[in-house]
Order: C-alpha cells, then structure tokens, then sequence
C-alpha cells in the first residue's frame, strides 16, 4: 500500500467513525423513542374518575375510566353479518338455525332445541336472547347464568364469599328464580368489565367457577395439551397447589382463557353442577368420553330421548375454545383475542377492540398483522375451508336422516328395542360429531383438518347405523 492510498485510507477511517457513531445515535434515540412508547402504552395512562370493585357489573360505570374501551365494547349491540357468521334474520329475532337446515331440527327431536335454536350475535344480547328463548317451554336450571350474565357478586353471596361454593348450588335452583335474584340484586348485565379484569390493577382475569375447575382437571389428566403450555409446566412442578389460569396461566394464554370461560362444551342440567368436560384433554373424543362414563341418577349420562328413535342422545354447544385448540394457530400462540379482539390505533394509543366479532368484518387488523396476502386472497382462503366444511356437514347431516328413516322401517317390520341398540349407538356416535362440529361457530376455520377428520367419523357412523337397522328390516 502506498503513502497516499494510507492518508486517505485513514481519512476513511474517519469518515467511517462518524458516520458510525451518527448511526448509533440516531439508533439509540429511535430506540429511546420506542421504549418511552412502549413504557406508556404499557402504563396505559388513564384517569381513574370513580371508583371500581369486584361488585361493578354495570359496565357504564368504569366507561368512565375506560371511555375508548367502553365504546367498542358498546358496538357488539350492532348487526354484524358474514356467509357464515353473525347474524340472519330481523333485529328483534337472529334468523332461526333449526329452520335453515331441517335435518338439525329433525336431529334435536324430543328436546328443546328442535324449539327454538337461533344464529347467535353480539355480546350486548347475551342476556336478553337467554330471557326470550322458547326453550324455557320446558323447566331450565340456574346454571344457565354462568355464561349470559355479570353474576360473580351473585355465586359470592351464595357461597358466603366463596364464588365456586355458590355456583355448585345453582343448579338446583330454577332458571326464573336465580335470573330474578341477578337482577334484584343488580347484575343483569351482559358479560362485562369486572368478568375480565381485576378492577384494582386492570389485569385480564377469569373470573367463571366452571372454567377454573375445568382447566384443574385438564391440568391434572395426562392428555397432552399443546396450545397451553403452561399447563406442561405445572404438570412439572410439585404440583402442591391446583393448577389455577389466574397464577400460572401466561399472558398470552389469558388472551384466550377470557373466551374460555363460555365458548366451550359443558353440562348444564339439574343432575349436576355445570361441568366442563376437559378430564380426559381437550378432544371431541375426552369430552365424549366422560360424558359416556358419567352417571345422573345411576343412568349413562345423556341430554334426551330421541323422539323418533330412542336413542340416548348428546348435545354438543360451541366448542369454539376446544376446536380452536386443536388448530394451527393455538399450536402457533395465536389467540382469540389475536384475531377477535386485535389491537388499534386510538388517537395516540394502542387499545384492544372490544367490538368481539367476526374477523372476517376485520381482516386488515385481524389477519394481515401475521399474514402479507392481500384481504381478497385472505377472505377466500377462509371461505375454501368453509365451504368444505359446509359440504361435509351437509352430507352428514343427510347420511343421519338416512339413518333415522332406516331405524323407522326396522320398527315398523317388528324390531326390538334390544335389536335396535347397535344402530341406536351409532346414532349417538354419529350426532355428537356432527353437532359437534354443527355448534361450533367457526364454520371449521379454528381446526380445519380436525373438523373434518370429526365430521367424516360423522358420516361414517351413521352409515354404520344405518346398514345396522337395515340388517333388522324383514
Ligand atoms: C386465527 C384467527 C382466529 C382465532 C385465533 C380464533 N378465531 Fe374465532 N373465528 C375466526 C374466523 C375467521 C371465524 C369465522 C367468522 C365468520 O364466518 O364470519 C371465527 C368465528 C368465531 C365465532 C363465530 C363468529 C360469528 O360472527 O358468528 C366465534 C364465537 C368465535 N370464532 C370464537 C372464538 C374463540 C372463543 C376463540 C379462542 C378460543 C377463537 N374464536 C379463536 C378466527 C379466529
Ligand atoms: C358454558 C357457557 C354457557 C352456558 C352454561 C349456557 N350458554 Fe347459552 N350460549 C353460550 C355461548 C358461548 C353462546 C353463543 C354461541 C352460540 O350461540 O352457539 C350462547 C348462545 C345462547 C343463545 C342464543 C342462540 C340460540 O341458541 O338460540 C341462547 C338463547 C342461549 N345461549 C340460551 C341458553 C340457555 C337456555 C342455557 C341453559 C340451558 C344456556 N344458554 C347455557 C354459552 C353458554
Ligand atoms: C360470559 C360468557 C362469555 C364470555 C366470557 C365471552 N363470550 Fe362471546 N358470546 C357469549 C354469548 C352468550 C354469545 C351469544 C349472545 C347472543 O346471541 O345473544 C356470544 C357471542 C360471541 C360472538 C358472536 C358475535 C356476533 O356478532 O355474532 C363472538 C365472535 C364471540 N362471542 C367471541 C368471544 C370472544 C373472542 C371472547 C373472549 C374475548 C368471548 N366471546 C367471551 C358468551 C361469552
Ligand atoms: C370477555 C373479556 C373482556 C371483557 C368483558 C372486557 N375486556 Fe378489556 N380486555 C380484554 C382483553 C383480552 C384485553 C387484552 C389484554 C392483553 O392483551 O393483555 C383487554 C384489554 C383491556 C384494557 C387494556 C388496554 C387495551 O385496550 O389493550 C383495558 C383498559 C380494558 N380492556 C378495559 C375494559 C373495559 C372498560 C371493559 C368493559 C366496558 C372491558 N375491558 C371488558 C378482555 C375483556
Ligand atoms: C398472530 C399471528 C396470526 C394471526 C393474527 C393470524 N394468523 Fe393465520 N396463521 C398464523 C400462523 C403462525 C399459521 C401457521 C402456518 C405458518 O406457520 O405460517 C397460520 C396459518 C393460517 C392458515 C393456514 C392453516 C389453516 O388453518 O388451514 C390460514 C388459512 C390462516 N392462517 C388464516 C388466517 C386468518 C383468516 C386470520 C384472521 C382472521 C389469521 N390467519 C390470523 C399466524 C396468524
């Protein structure tokens, strides 16, 4: 290297220096700029104008702390309305579910769904809808409540301040006079604020008895529970304590425990308190599982009698937390408040819509966060699992009428009622796969593979049931 080459070889060096010492300025004033951002986006700087407890269940009340939160949380009373979700019909009624697929109808005969079984829509009805349903034509149980209203003041009075206490009397209690006492008592809210959030420090929380047992007895199987990981570490652990959502549960999982506590299957009669049935994991088969081995009044447990066939039937509700559970996204950390509750931007700052509904209405926020695909292309992915899932729903639902007009010839040609039992268990079978997948509102979004692995068995026992009457007809 020459003398010149090294003079200006060193004025490089010089050069170099100060741009690099600009650059990690301008870096460390962006990353100043970003902490102090991030700093008060998580002091999340509000004015606490009154005062909120435990017993706030008017969600008017901290809208005064809250006032960006509260007017989102307020729109869930407006319509919202996608192929497959939110709601059809008028305003005053969501169009009715059993009149849009006759087979659903035929399938709750002998129980009160064939009734009344409607689209359900935003949060702000949750109670109301409950109040005005036909299916109170037949004597309903308290336990009812746990999902539709701000009760939690109303289990702690019941249970002398021990909230699981006061649950497990309900149900025994009718649904006419526990409703009446919630409102007496001034709780007739929808699901609001205090159900979610620890009132001193605003921290998500759940709050419902049933769910905090469920996860106990999940936590205290051996199923594997991959989309809770926190579960595996407690497992790990001395195991001293129940596991419990509120201590071991992670922030990220809490996002999705708030939906847990009623977007789930669970057992709500008189014969017992609400049950959620997560002893043997979080599968369709656990579930069925523990609902074949409980017993009510020495009986196999089932919801009713069919009505034209006998067989002991169960009803499955939206298993939104167990399917989405099952699904790439839970594996993923996805939760349900990623996709129906995600962050935006108010003025300057970042809140959480509390506008619960469809994504579909929301894919920019929803979606397009984690997936660079345009919303057109997003929008008929969504719609290509959908429409699959609607197909195979449709022909399980077919092969189960098939099944039931088998069963009806078998009768009228002199079966028994032993005779009958083999075809009467695949009715069984096949009904809690179909409805399984029927109730869950996603129209298999949460779990594509999964739900169609569960609506193939559908078809396949019913067909099974089927050639099982047929083998009775003379
Ligand atoms: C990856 C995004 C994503 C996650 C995570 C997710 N969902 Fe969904 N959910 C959807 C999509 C998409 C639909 C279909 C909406 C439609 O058809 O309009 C849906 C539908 C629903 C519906 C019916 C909505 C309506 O308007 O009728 C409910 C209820 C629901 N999900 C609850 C949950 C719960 C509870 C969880 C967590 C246990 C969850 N979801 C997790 C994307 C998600
Ligand atoms: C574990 C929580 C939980 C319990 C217990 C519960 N519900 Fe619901 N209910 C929900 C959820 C979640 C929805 C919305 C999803 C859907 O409609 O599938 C809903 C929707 C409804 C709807 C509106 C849609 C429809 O089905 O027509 C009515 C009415 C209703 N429930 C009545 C009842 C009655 C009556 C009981 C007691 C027998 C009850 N619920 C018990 C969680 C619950
Ligand atoms: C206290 C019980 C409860 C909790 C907690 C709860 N939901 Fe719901 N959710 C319901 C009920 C009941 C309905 C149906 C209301 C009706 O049809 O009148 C419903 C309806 C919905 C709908 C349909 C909205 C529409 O416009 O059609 C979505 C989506 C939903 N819930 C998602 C969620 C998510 C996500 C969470 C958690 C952040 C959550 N819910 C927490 C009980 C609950
Ligand atoms: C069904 C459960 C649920 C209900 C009911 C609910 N929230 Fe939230 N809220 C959430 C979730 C989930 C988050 C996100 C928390 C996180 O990511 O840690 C949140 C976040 C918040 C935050 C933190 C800032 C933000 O926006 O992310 C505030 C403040 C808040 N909610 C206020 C309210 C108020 C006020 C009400 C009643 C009007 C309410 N919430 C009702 C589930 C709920
Ligand atoms: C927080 C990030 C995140 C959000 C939000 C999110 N996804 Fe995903 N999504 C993922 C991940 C991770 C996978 C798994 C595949 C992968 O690793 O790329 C995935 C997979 C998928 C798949 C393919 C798997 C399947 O189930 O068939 C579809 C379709 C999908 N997402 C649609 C959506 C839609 C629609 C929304 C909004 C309602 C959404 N995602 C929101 C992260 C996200």
């Amino acid at each position: 290297m020459n003398e010149l080459n090294k003079k200006s070889g060193s004025a490089g060096i010089f050069i170099s220096i100060i741009v690099v010492v600009a650059i990690v300025a301008v870096g460390i004033t962006a990353l100043l700029v970003n902490i102090f951002e991030r700093k008060s986006e998580a002091r999340n700087p509000y004015i606490r104008l009154v005062e909120v407890t435990e017993d706030t269940t008017d969600p008017e009340v901290w809208g005064k702390n809250w006032p960006k939160q509260y007017d989102s949380y307020k729109r869930t009373a407006l319509t919202t309305s996608t192929r497959f979700g939110g709601h059809g019909g008028s305003e005053a009624l969501p169009a009715e579910k059993i009149e849009r697929d006759p087979w659903l109808k035929r399938m709750f005969l002998g129980y009160a769904f064939s009734i009344d079984y409607r689209d359900r829509r935003g949060h702000a009805f949750m109670l109301t809808d409950q109040e005005d349903t036909k299916r109170h034509n037949v004597s309903q149980s308290g336990s009812c409540m746990h999902c539709h209203a701000a009760i939690m003041p109303v289990y702690r009075e019941l249970g002398d301040g021990d909230a699981l206490v006061g649950m497990n009397k309900t149900h025994a209690m009718s649904y006419q006079e526990l409703n009446k006492m919630v409102h007496d008592m001034g709780h007739g809210h929808s699901v609001s604020c205090v159900d979610c959030h620890d009132p001193d420090s605003m921290q998500l929380r759940v709050t419902r008895p049933a769910f905090i047992v469920g996860l106990q007895r999940l936590a205290e199987s051996d199923a594997p529970v991959p989309a809770i990981p926190s579960i595996d570490i407690w497992r790990q652990g001395s195991r001293k304590t129940p596991y419990d959502p509120n201590v071991d549960g992670t922030r990220n999982e809490m996002r999705s425990f708030a939906c847990g506590q009623c977007h789930v299957e669970y057992y709500c009669s008189s014969g017992m308190p609400l049950t959620f049935p997560w002893s043997n994991g979080l599968t369709m088969e656990g579930a069925e599982k523990e609902w074949d081995e409980t017993k009510i009044k020495g009986e196999r447990f089932y919801d009713y009698k069919h009505k034209e066939s006998g067989a002991e039937i169960l009803k499955a509700q939206h298993p939104e937390f167990e399917l989405w559970s099952q699904g790439i996204h839970a594996r993923s950390g996805v939760a349900c408040a990623d996709c129906h509750m995600p962050y935006m931007r108010d003025g300057a700052s970042k809140i959480s819509d509390h506008w619960v509904r469809s994504p579909l209405l929301n894919v920019n926020r929803a979606c397009q966060t984690c997936h660079h695909f345009s919303e057109k292309e997003i929008l008929a992915r969504v719609d290509s699992i959908q429409q699959k899932n609607y197909d195979l729903l449709q022909r399980g639902g077919a092969a189960l009428m098939d099944l039931l007009d088998a069963v009806e010839v078998a009768k009228k040609s002199g079966a028994t009622a032993e005779q009958l039992k083999p075809a009467l268990e695949m009715q069984r079978k096949a009904q809690w796969r179909l409805d399984y997948i029927a109730a869950e509102n996603s129209m298999g979004f949460h779990a594509p593979q999964e739900a169609a692995r569960i609506l193939a068995e559908a078809a396949d026992y019913a067909r099974q049931g089927q050639v099982e009457a047929l083998k009775l007809t003379k």
